[in-house]
């Protein structure tokens, strides 16, 4: 079942075997992809797409054993190589210790895919910091730049996982100044901040290095049942229990869950599109924004801070 189909040619039924199998496989087993988040979830589901195309891969993952037990599992299914390396996004130093350790691999990427993320979470009172935005946002921005000179020079993308919660931000879309403040702080409108933020950063990026071949897409992989959507389910109170009921109908299996990242990662088809200005994407197609996701002077306030944030962290 195909379900309702797009203008890409993919849907919201279909799923990462629908877009590996429309791929030239030669082409697809060259890539060298990046990927964090691959322990679980949606991002795990992608790894094995990944894998199944016989693609260079290597792991960004805190629990570096349980990630390696998983790459030996799926390097004996695939002709892929899978290498795993340590990092905690909810920690620059680390970010930068596994830069570290990826650059002596020596490899050119092909495709990034930020995909780690923590759902709606209490405000972080020992490290006194709102963990969504440095976790899902901030540390994944460190990576990318830090990772610009390893992008092969005939062309790259980057997967953004964001999220269609970006709508319920704050009302101001960041709150600059006071994002680790626990004062006004709100776990869903934290969450929503930080998959906003990534929303503005992939546009704002996506338009500076065009012309160095590096294509960025942000993408909605849709309501997946997850361990992660469980737990944030659990601690967003009556809007979890809403969103759920609401939702439910419209849930998707992992395997649909991983497909959009993988389009955009690997379809020829995302690559078009992104040429000619489609950055957000949804069930293997372009959907549309709201107007602060297209506001320049708040992504280029933001991207001026993270870079802030980046030289302070060095
Ligand atoms: N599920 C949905 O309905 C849904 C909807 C919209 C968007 N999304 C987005 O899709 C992405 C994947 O979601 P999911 O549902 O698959 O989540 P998940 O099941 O909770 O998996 C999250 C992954 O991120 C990793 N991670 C979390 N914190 C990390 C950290 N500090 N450093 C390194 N890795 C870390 C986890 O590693 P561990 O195994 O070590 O915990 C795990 O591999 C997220 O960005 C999420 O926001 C999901």
């Amino acid at each position: 079942m195909r379900g309702w189909l797009g203008p890409s040619g993919f849907g919201s039924k279909s799923s990462w075997r629908d877009v590996i199998a429309d791929l030239d496989p030669e082409s697809a087993s060259r890539n060298c992809v990046l990927i964090t988040g691959a322990t679980a979830g949606i991002g795990f589901e992608t790894l094995k797409a990944f894998c199944s195309t016989g693609a260079t891969v290597v792991v960004g993952a805190r629990d570096e054993a349980r990630a390696k037990a998983l790459a030996c599992e799926l390097m004996s299914k695939t002709t892929s190589i899978v290498r795993v390396l340590r990092l905690d996004l909810s920690c620059s130093k680390s970010v930068h210790a596994f830069v570290d350790a990826f650059l002596a691999l020596n490899l050119k990427l092909t495709v990034l895919v930020n995909n780690a993320g923590i759902m709606p979470c209490p405000f972080d009172a020992d490290s006194h910091r709102d963990l969504a935005f440095h976790v899902n946002f901030l540390n994944h921005f460190v990576l990318t730049q830090l990772l610009l000179e390893s992008f092969d020079p005939a062309g790259a993308r980057v997967v953004n996982v964001t999220s269609e919660v970006y709508r319920f931000s704050y009302p101001e879309g960041i709150r600059f100044g006071k994002i680790d403040d626990d004062r006004g702080y709100d776990s869903v409108k934290s969450y929503a901040q930080s998959k906003l933020a990534l929303l503005l950063w992939t546009r704002y990026q996506g338009e500076a290095l065009r012309e160095r071949g590096v294509q960025f897409f942000a993408v909605h992989p849709g309501s997946v049942a997850t361990q992660g959507s469980a737990r944030a389910r659990k601690s967003s109170g009556w809007r979890g229990a809403l969103l759920h009921c609401v939702g439910a109908p419209f849930v998707k299996s992992v395997e649909c869950g991983a497909a959009t990242t993988i389009y955009c990662a690997l379809h020829p088809g995302a690559s078009m599109y992104n040429r000619f200005g489609e950055y957000y994407f949804a069930s293997c197609n372009p959907r549309g924004v709201r107007e602060i996701s297209r506001d320049a002077t708040l992504a280029r306030r933001l991207v001026e801070y993270a870079a802030r944030e980046l030289d302070a962290s060095a």
